[in-house]
């Protein structure tokens, strides 16, 4: 196969990242477009027609995922590439998209070029990737892959909503959520191509990071229990203040990251106080916090560390605290052989590229324990990323582009790519079945 051939369009690629851009909050800086909004939705809307214009059999699978299906001469076995749609707050125009949209591309320039690959190719844009209110991240790989629970979506955003009620009410059915979809069926593999979201590769002047894991990430909900009073006459040396005493933390946990080897971090990202006024005593903090590393054994180290810390700290400013473990995520290499085959795609190409880990989370960590998956990462402009500011250039993700097509291609042509830990028998059926009833 010449993957010259497969080369993207620059153009359409760029003005497909601009129009789905303007599908987010009028009214938020930057670009937002968190799960289940109305922006959400639009796009969600736009992205199957432009699976559609782009040849895709479109579905909606069980677990809300978008499946745009590219058929194989063989079919057996997808290959899988995608990566979500939704942002941040105040994100930018660039995480995750450039993946999907990406793969919608390779999807065209396969077509266009009438190459046809062994396997059917799937392009996933997979729901709800980012952190939501419901402390949980990765809606989507997660649901499909068997590792979202019942308890997951019992969960509640600060307002009380329900995970679940919230999915139904944006057209999901939460029992399809818990059916594992994807999890007793063989994939063939899984590559997700992705903004690199730091510095690395800039400063380095180097085109193309090769993902050797992904990170391991531990969060924490803690809530602060103290005792409202009137901020003028209860004395300092007799005061329960909860805000206190999750300053205190927000402090422990900059020093833990501080002090943790190579590149882990540690951050304190959401603070909400009870009753919220100058001139009462705060009686009650909700404070949502991270710890991520590529050192496994850290993390579990700071994990029972940090729960004695903060108790300890709390009862000293007369504070009870409750600590819940929201995400357990280990880290999680991505497959040699996947790796291989892409470096070997780059070279081919002629690019430049280096094997870097990834501080970010993403649904290849999910699609990961199913089968040999991989990432291909582009530069991000000063490292900056879930903020307006987030940029690659359009050269830098028509690269990522081509080589996620030219590393799809050497993955189909492989009989089976070296998996440890992948599903093995006979597949049972189709990932399409099932769709699900969102407008
Ligand atoms: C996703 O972007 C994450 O790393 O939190
Ligand atoms: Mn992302
Ligand atoms: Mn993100």
């Amino acid at each position: 196969m010449n993957v010259e051939l497969l080369a993207p369009d620059h153009e359409r690629l760029w003005s497909d990242l601009h129009d789905l851009a303007r599908l987010s909050e009028p009214d938020s800086e930057g670009w937002t477009r968190r799960v289940f909004s109305e922006p959400y939705r639009a796009a969600r809307h736009w992205v199957r027609s432009r699976m559609r214009d782009a040849g895709l059999e479109v579905s909606v699978d069980p677990a809300g995922n978008i499946v745009g299906r590219l058929p194989g001469r063989h079919g057996g076995a997808p290959l899988v590439t995608g990566s979500h749609t939704d942002t941040v707050q105040g994100g930018g125009r660039f995480d995750g998209i450039v993946g999907v949209l990406g793969g919608i591309e390779v999807a065209r320039r396969l077509r266009e070029t009438g190459t046809r690959l062994d396997h059917d190719l799937l392009v996933v844009d997979f729901l709800g990737e980012e952190s939501n209110p419901y402390s949980g991240s990765c809606l989507g790989s997660q649901a499909a892959t068997g590792v979202l629970t019942a308890e997951n979506l019992d969960r509640v955003d600060a307002a009380g909503n329900r995970l679940g009620d919230v999915a139904t009410a944006f057209g999901l059915d939460p029992d399809g959520m818990l059916t594992p979809t994807w999890a007793t069926r063989p994939l063939h593999g899984y590559l997700e191509l992705h903004i690199e979201q730091g510095p690395t590769l800039e400063q380095r002047g180097i085109g193309i990071g090769i993902v050797t894991a992904i990170v391991g990430i531990e969060r924490f909900l803690a809530t602060f229990v103290g005792r409202s009073d009137h901020a003028g006459t209860r004395r300092m040396d007799d005061r329960r203040d909860a805000l206190v005493a999750a300053a205190r933390t927000v402090l422990t946990v900059e020093r833990e990251g501080c002090a943790a080897p190579g590149d882990a971090v540690a951050t304190c990202g959401d603070l909400r106080v009870e009753p919220g006024a100058e001139n009462v005593v705060p009686g009650r903090t909700r404070l949502a916090a991270e710890f991520r590393s590529e050192d496994q054994v850290w993390l579990s180290g700071v994990r029972r560390r940090i729960v004695e810390e903060i108790a300890r700290e709390s009862a000293e400013n007369g504070v009870e605290v409750l600590i819940d473990w929201t995400v357990d995520n280990p880290v999680v290499p991505t497959n040699p052989s996947v790796q291989n085959l892409t470096s070997a795609a780059a070279d081919e190409l002629g690019l430049s590229w280096m094997a870097m880990p990834s501080g970010a989370g993403h649904d290849a960590a999910h699609l990961a324990a199913r089968c040999p998956a991989g990432m291909i990462f582009v530069p991000s402009r000063d490292g900056r990323s879930h903020c307006p500011e987030e940029w690659t250039d359009s050269d830098q993700i028509a690269t990522g582009v081509h080589l996620l097509a030219a590393g799809l291609a050497r993955m189909d042509q492989e009989a089976t790519v070296d998996n440890d830990f992948g599903p093995t028998g006979e597949e049972t059926g189709s990932l399409l079945t099932g769709t699900t009833a969102e407008r």
